[in-house]
């Protein structure tokens, strides 16, 4: 057999037996829901290394002792669940049992999720989420461009996709083969689908052929080249479109993790970023939630004005914004992040009585470049970054596991306090005795 499922699995190691059983002690009730959806996640071992290339796969690497493995488990139970039916196998492997799939897809991390198609490998690197991984792999499994053929799908999709991008008209020309390679490049990050002029036109509003658009968030915004780009030069259209498909990929307010802020940087725009605290089961204080409503209305009302050189967003990890500003603030708190420099700019104001027109006024001076910028991706900056992590990385080791942390530092410190007071204490005793003599002889 090329696999085997999650249950048949009981050997594995016996070393972690007791350890399991402990757990399932406390967790029964959830084991017991994800192990139907577990189940349908095949257990790959090295054979798959024969078979990987043929059809289509999901596939998760892990390790067992690895903690952000065990969180993503059970979601990608749920993935399994969803995706089963289609011609899509969703499997894990682990890699510290079966090495040479590790070394030959070339892990480096744990977990690492992959899409593999033929000799094609993409590496996931969204937020693992149900919702998003089931998409994504939706994605990666069709052809880059999906072609519309009934009114009503449109309706599907617009319920299904919070964005999608949309081409209007014949299937040839450089617009045409632009927006293929475009959707191409992207094929990761968003949906891209083709219709005629007939069906689109019960849809979506635009004056000329070919059309391009994205639907976002029940909008829908048209690429503005589109019906000139027969005029233009080739390459100038691929580039403007791999630039518009770029920026318009991401939602008006996105949420900002340690996963997506790589991509979203890409924007190229300065990011503008409500930061609020959430909880562990992600729920946010109400006067930050105000804060960060109030930020999300001014780029909702004012679109126009500041999409084109700004990206707003929010982040529910303080700690990521900490990483760009090489500090701590209390949250909630606004900064502005340069995406080309990575400096940063953070309001004078206190935050939560901070208005929209403060931000206009805010927003303002970092566009006409008055506003100071801070920080950025220099030399002294990365040191400083470097000693910001490592202290950041002792609290947290800290926060942690105190006992562990004090043994570990504390031991050599007690060891080398040691030794120091034996060496300057000499000195200390005879430095005294003199003081001593001093005051003897006056
Ligand atoms: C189109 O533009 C993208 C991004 O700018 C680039 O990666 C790609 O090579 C270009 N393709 C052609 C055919 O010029
Ligand atoms: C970021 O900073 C660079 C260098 O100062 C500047 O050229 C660019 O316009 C700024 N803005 C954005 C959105 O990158
Ligand atoms: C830049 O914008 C700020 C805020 O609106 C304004 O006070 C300042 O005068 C502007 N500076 C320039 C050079 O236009």
């Amino acid at each position: 057999m090329l696999w085997h499922t999650t249950k048949s699995n009981g050997q594995s190691a016996s070393l972690w037996k007791p350890l399991f059983m402990l757990l399932t002690i406390f967790a029964t009730p959830l084991t017991y829901a994800a192990n139907a959806e577990a189940a349908r996640v095949l257990e790959l071992s090295d054979r798959f290394l024969e078979v990987y290339n043929q059809g289509q796969w999901l596939v998760m690497f892990y390790a067992p002792w690895c903690g952000y493995c065990k969180r993503t488990e059970p979601i990608f139970g749920q993935v399994a669940q969803e995706l089963h039916g289609l011609n899509i196998r969703v499997g894990k492997v682990d890699c510290t049992r079966f090495t040479n799939v590790a070394r030959e897809m070339q892990i480096r991390a744990y977990p690492t999720i992959m899409f593999l198609k033929g000799n094609a490998k993409y590496v996931y690197n969204g937020d693992r989420t149900k919702e998003d991984l089931v998409d994504y792999a939706l994605r990666m499994s069709g052809p880059p461009v999906q072609m519309v053929t009934r009114p009503e799908s449109i309706d599907m999709l617009k319920g299904s996709h919070t964005i999608f991008f949309m081409y209007v008209g014949d299937q040839q020309g450089v617009m045409w083969e632009s927006y293929y390679a475009a959707a191409e490049n992207y094929q990761q990050y968003g949906f891209f689908y083709a219709t005629t002029p007939d069906i689109a036109s019960q849809h979506f509003e635009f004056e000329h052929l070919p059309a391009v658009l994205v639907y976002k968030e029940e909008l829908h915004h048209l690429y503005p080249y589109a019906h000139v780009a027969h005029e233009m030069d080739v390459s100038a259209i691929n580039d403007t479109i791999h630039h518009w498909v770029n920026v318009e990929r991401f939602t008006t307010f996105p949420k900002i993790t340690r996963f997506n802020i790589k991509q979203i940087l890409l924007t190229k725009k300065f990011l503008v970023v409500a930061v609020v605290e959430e909880d562990k089961l992600n729920q946010v204080a109400t006067h930050e939630l105000e804060f960060r409503d109030m930020v999300e209305g001014v780029i909702r009302k004012h679109r126009d004005r500041y999409h084109d050189t700004f990206q707003f967003a929010w982040m529910g990890d303080p700690s990521l914004a900490h990483s760009f500003i090489l500090d701590t603030l209390p949250t909630p708190h606004l900064i502005v992040i340069n995406s080309t420099t990575e400096q940063h700019y953070i309001p004078d104001d206190e935050p939560l009585k901070m208005t929209p027109q403060a931000i206009h006024v805010f927003l303002e001076s970092i566009h006409n470049e008055s506003a100071t910028p801070l920080g950025g991706d220099t030399y002294l900056v990365r040191i400083r970054r470097v000693f910001f992590e490592a202290k950041k990385g002792l609290l947290d080791m800290w926060k942690g596991n105190p006992v562990l942390t004090t043994v570990i530092f504390g031991l050599p410190c007690g060891f080398l306090s040691l030794i120091l007071y034996s060496i300057f204490c000499g000195d200390c005793f005879v430095a005294n005795d003199e003081d001593d003599d001093h005051e003897k002889t006056e």
